[in-house]
């Protein structure tokens, strides 16, 4: 990872920096569009100020930013300054980030939705600016639809009925690189959300509970893991084993899918000028597994934080009220088609048109299935590793889904007591 990040380079960079003028260290994702607009507003921030920003690119699997992160903090590090966060790592980072109540006005903090203020509130201490807000959303071929006279799926079973239709018309039409159904079948993080979406979808919990019980071992979740393990390699390539987004995001767009699994920027990047599947993409919520089920995507919202070791705080509080403040957001929502956390944007009417989706995300944002990463603080990141592998052992056929959730159950028991959530 050392040359995706450049430490050494940053640290030169700080020494010859101008004394009254500060570089700031900033990590930007390398997913779809991200970097490019991560770069523009720290660059216009930049040329505002008068200050300087380092930008340290992120793997585009963000959970491989995660080690380097808590290196980089336990070690108090001046290098890092202003960290994009996973909703998922605040409560595991939290001893490490400034409380920017001190730092943002009430007004400028009220701003944002009070869901994602809360999500970036840790024992009173607001230690992360809710930057955009994001659910797994369902993006599907219009015209294919169209071309097969399929609606819309509303449930699993549909989706895989129609995702095979279309994938076996496709193909004896001579495109023999057609699919069904792309998402994100990795050993990462991703699955985890994947994962939780289908299990949810299917009455069967998030893993752990709020109020910190294990609830995974249950015959939805078993049946809605059955559903998923089916798809490989049926309506799903056998290498969805191993797809994040980026890569399920590209068998889509290169046209050899029917519905794609993702977050909202894959709007961005499939909409963008040019692009072969500009006004054939539709996008809407996740499927249910039962009539009864509720669709729920998982809950992925990205937060702006500031290293407390920062040699240039100031500054870094200035960038990220920059990057999270109203124009920046719009901004992202126009051209990226990333979900404002500032709830005044879902009333204006540039970024209304720019993401026509954007009511129907809400209701998505408002079912959505959070990850139990509040309950379990720090030892979520050994539940989630332990909840992907298990269900990546299923996926590939390895492990049955009942014996597979039995068994994980007893490992979260261990991580539980050694974590004491
Ligand atoms: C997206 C989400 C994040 C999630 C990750 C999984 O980046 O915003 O919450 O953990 O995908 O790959």
């Amino acid at each position: 990872m050392k040359h995706v990040f450049g430490l050494a380079a940053l640290a030169a960079g700080l020494a010859i920096a101008p004394a009254q003028a500060a570089t700031v260290s900033l990590f930007c994702s390398s997913a779809g569009a991200e970097y490019e607009m991560c770069k523009t507003a720290a660059d216009a921030w930049a040329k505002e100020t008068g200050n300087e920003v380092k930008i340290n690119k992120m793997p585009a699997a963000w959970d491989e930013a995660l080690p380097l992160y808590q290196q980089l903090l336990s070690a108090q590090s001046p290098d890092a300054d202003v960290l994009l966060l996973d909703v998922v790592w605040i409560g595991l980072l939290q001893n490490h980030l400034l409380d920017l109540n001190e730092e943002l006005s009430k007004e400028d903090i009220a701003a944002h939705f009070p869901s994602t203020v809360e999500a970036g509130t840790v024992n009173g201490k607001f230690v992360a600016l809710p930057w955009y807000v994001d659910a797994g959303l369902m993006f599907y071929r219009k015209d294919l639809l169209e071309k097969y006279g399929k609606p819309v799926p509303k449930t699993w079973a549909e989706l895989t009925e129609t995702a095979k239709v279309i994938q076996d018309g496709e193909r004896a039409a001579g495109a023999k690189d057609m699919w069904g159904y792309a998402w994100q079948g990795r050993s990462y993080e991703g699955l985890t959300c994947d994962a939780i979406e289908w299990i949810g979808s299917y009455n069967g919990g998030t893993i752990v509970d709020t109020s910190g019980n294990i609830t995974i071992d249950n015959p939805q979740a078993a049946e809605a893991l059955k559903m998923a393990a089916g798809w490989v390699d049926t309506i799903s390539p056998p290498g969805v084993l191993n797809y994040d987004e980026e890569a399920s995001r590209s068998t889509f767009e290169t046209g050899n899918a029917a519905f794609l699994r993702n977050w909202s920027y894959v709007w961005g990047t499939s909409q963008g000028e040019g692009q072969p599947l500009v006004g054939k993409v539709g996008v809407t919520n996740l499927p249910v597994g039962t009539p009864e089920g509720k669709s729920s995507g998982c809950m992925g919202t990205a937060h702006l934080g500031v290293s407390k070791y920062s040699a240039n705080k100031e500054a870094a509080v200035s960038l990220v009220k920059y990057m999270g403040g109203v124009a920046e957001q719009k901004r992202r929502a126009i051209e990226g088609a990333y979900n404002p956390t500032i709830s005044a944007l879902y009333e204006d009417a540039d970024v209304l048109k720019a993401i026509p989706f954007l009511k129907d995300a809400q209701t998505a944002f408002a079912d959505s299935a959070s990850r139990p990463s509040a309950i379990t603080g720090s030892s979520y990141n050994r539940v989630s590793q332990a909840f992907y592998t298990a269900v990546h052992g299923v996926l590939a056929g390895e492990a049955e889904a009942d014996a597979a959730l039995k068994g994980l159950a007893g490992e979260l028991e261990t991580i539980k007591q050694r974590g004491k959530w």
